[in-house]
């Protein structure tokens, strides 16, 4: 299959391009390498995705450019078979500094992918939206049609990029799915996250640093989890339309994460505490059943589990991911 990923030198974006090249796809990513985090943990996915396809039969193509420039993306979408939109501002904390920025990349990005996708027979367009969307939880854990009250502009343009992706399956017949990701970590993940700064503070003898008083709870979703349920969606139309929630069963608070991790490296490191954070949900807790009967989703990687394969993993490529870490 040609398969576009947005944001395909991404942390998501990037696993999704590595599997997919590794299951002898044609793979091209469109990444504006924004530099949101350290571009170098970017060029490092681009590398491996690279490497990966020439031990297959997968080919890969980088294409360095903007989901806002609408003719080269729908020059990419038309070349496509299937879509998954992964490019976006991520980042609650930025979108409260600058609303205006996640609002052009996250919606009108979405929707230059979108018209551009529109009068195609393309397979589907597979939207990543997220958590946020929910904000103020009317019930926990959240199910998919409960009311949605972002609490910062990021939520607000992912809600708005859902929206719109409905619309498009509701009107005009493309086929579309918004997957709902609920705090996915893993290998090369955005080092401005809480399980990136834990590991990599206790490694290096420091104490972790939790924002708030640390009952927030999270889950934490591990990405293979999140890479196994986009490939479902290369061949099955069950949730066509359909946003679903894709987390884990394995809620866990901000405070037993950070005792987790920090019992792994060094069990003598106190816990600090910081001011909390404007735009944080107090806790995101996903009913995923939805994605269960739909598309048999089964998150199978528990938190104790993926933390202690995330510190292997930390352990095994020190070498460059820690100073990039490090730098953001
Ligand atoms: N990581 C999570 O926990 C999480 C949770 C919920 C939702 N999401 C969503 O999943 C997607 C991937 O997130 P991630 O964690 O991999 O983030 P990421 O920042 O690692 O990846 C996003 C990629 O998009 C690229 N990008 C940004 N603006 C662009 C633009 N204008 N044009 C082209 N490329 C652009 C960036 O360079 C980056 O490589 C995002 O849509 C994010 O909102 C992530």
């Amino acid at each position: 299959m040609n398969i576009l990923v947005t944001g395909g030198a991404g942390f998501i974006g990037g696993h999704l391009a590595e599997s997919f090249v590794t299951d002898g796809h044609q793979v091209t990513v469109l990444d504006n390498l924004e530099p949101f985090y350290d571009v170098g943990i970017k060029r490092h996915t681009i590398e491996t995705t690279r490497t990966a396809a020439n031990d297959t039969d997968g080919t890969y193509q980088f294409v360095e450019g903007d989901v806002r420039d609408a003719d080269l993306v729908t020059q990419l979408v038309t070349e496509a078979d299937i879509v998954y939109h992964q490019a976006a501002q991520a980042g609650v904390r930025t979108s409260v500094e600058d609303p205006s920025k996640p609002n052009s990349i996250n919606v009108n990005g979405t929707m230059n992918v979108l018209e551009a996708a529109r009068d195609t027979d393309l397979e589907r367009v597979v939207l990543a939206s997220s958590s946020s969307v929910y904000g103020v939880p009317e019930s926990l854990p959240y199910v998919e049609d409960q009311r949605k009250q972002p609490t910062s502009p990021y939520g607000v343009s992912k809600l708005a990029a859902e929206e719109y992706a409905r619309v498009f399956h509701d009107v005009y017949g493309l086929p579309t799915v918004s997957l709902r990701y609920f705090t996915v970590y893993g290998p090369r993940m955005r080092p401005n996250m809480a399980i990136s700064n834990f590991v990599s503070r206790c490694i290096n003898g420091e104490p972790p640093v939790i924002y708030g008083d640390g009952t927030q709870t999270r889950d934490f979703t591990q990405v293979g989890d999140v890479v196994r349920v986009n490939h479902q969606l290369m061949t099955d139309d069950a949730a066509d339309g359909e946003a679903l929630n894709v987390g884990s069963t394995d809620n866990i608070s901000i405070d037993d994460l950070a005792r987790v991790i920090r019992n792994e490296i060094d069990p003598s490191l106190e816990i600090v505490y910081d001011e909390a954070r404007a735009g944080d949900a107090e806790h995101t807790h996903a009913d995923v059943s939805k994605a269960n009967r739909l598309l048999g989703y089964d998150p199978s990687t528990s938190i104790r589990e993926g933390v202690r394969s995330f510190i292997e993993w930390y352990e095994a490529n020190r070498d460059w991911y820690e100073p990039l870490v490090r730098r953001s």
